[in-house]
């Protein structure tokens, strides 16, 4: 008798605690965070998300939702339609192509929902801040360390990133920029490569067919680089052609080991900007000032400095 009344109590209390301790747990988790991200399976975009995952566990108030893409325009416009149905917070997102997912970024905004554009642009001015680096200046960089090596005179294949995405269409005009006033320098060729290794190999078994002569491979990130370098090596071309790459991704996949491999000449860091946007999503909700654009600083990563960023 006596030892079933103190069961029940227990019992009891043990039933009370847990609906007190869900209860709590649902009232920490104030302001939901839609992270719609173009594409996962890259490892460029794998960094971005962890960091960011990382990120949001220094604040028990915000849950974070992050969909896959999967490198589809409108496979990405129905992940945010999905996110505003969950009746987000905020939203930030890392659009796969400018003007097919401008419309629903806008719709966002419009709704009172506070945006973050990360790494690419739409083509509006309709959210609340842009973070990334200047795709511009790093292609500018690009192509002045291209111009240098090769002593102002040579022949350069040029591997794109998707070419609807703004940072492909920013490091080719940076690019050139950087070539500007060496008329012995010729882009002989060049391709969109969908920001991906496999094709940046296709292309350059093409180019390598076409022309006995190249002197420098640009991609647009490093993956591609790679695959170019691969396909170089596969025709034994490899010693005859600097590549350049971007992204500066750490780890033993990533572009700063291939520099220091020698694969690559040189990569220029475009860091994902994955935590800033965690912090300024915290900002934004606590009805704090963030700026308009945040700038991510580069910087150019070769033989002279690429075991400080392995
Ligand atoms: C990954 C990626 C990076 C590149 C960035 C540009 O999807 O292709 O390699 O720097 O996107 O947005």
């Amino acid at each position: 008798m006596k030892i079933n009344s103190i069961l029940k109590s227990i019992s009891f209390f043990l039933a009370v605690f847990l609906i007190l301790s869900c209860g709590d747990k649902e009232e920490v988790k104030k302001y939901v965070i839609g992270f719609s991200q173009c594409n996962s399976a890259e490892p460029w975009r794998e960094a971005m998300n962890k960091e960011m995952m990382k990120e949001a566990e220094n604040y028990p108030e915000i849950e974070l939702l992050i969909s896959d893409g999967n490198q589809d325009n409108s496979k990405q416009v129905a992940d945010i339609e999905n996110f505003l149905v969950r009746e987000i917070d905020l939203l930030i997102v890392s659009p796969n192509e400018a003007q097919p997912l401008t419309a629903i970024v806008e719709k966002v905004y419009n709704q009172g929902i506070a945006v973050i554009v990360l790494d690419r642009k739409i083509l509006s001015e309709k959210y609340t801040t842009f973070i990334g680096a200047d795709n511009v200046i790093i292609g500018e960089a690009a192509g002045k360390y291209a111009a240098e090596l090769l002593n102002g005179k040579g022949k350069i294949i040029e591997i794109w990133g998707l070419k609807g995405s703004t940072p492909a269409q920013e490091r080719h005009d940076g690019f050139i920029k950087g070539l500007a006033g060496n008329p012995g320098i010729e882009i002989i060729y060049e391709q969109d490569g969908a920001w991906l290794r496999r094709k940046g190999r296709e292309i350059m078994e093409n180019a390598l067919q076409r022309f006995s002569n190249i002197d420098l491979v640009y991609a647009h990130n490093d993956p591609m680089a790679m695959g170019a370098y691969l396909a170089a090596q596969n025709a034994g071309r490899e010693n005859e052609i600097y590549f350049l790459g971007i992204d500066a991704l750490p780890g033993a996949e990533g572009g700063v080991q291939a520099v220091v491999n020698n694969q690559l000449e040189a990569t220029f860091l475009y860091p994902t900007g994955g935590s800033l946007a965690i912090k300024t999503a915290v900002k934004i909700l606590n009805n704090q000032e963030t700026e308009k654009n945040i700038t991510l600083e580069t910087e150019t990563i070769d033989s002279s400095n690429a075991e400080k960023y392995l």
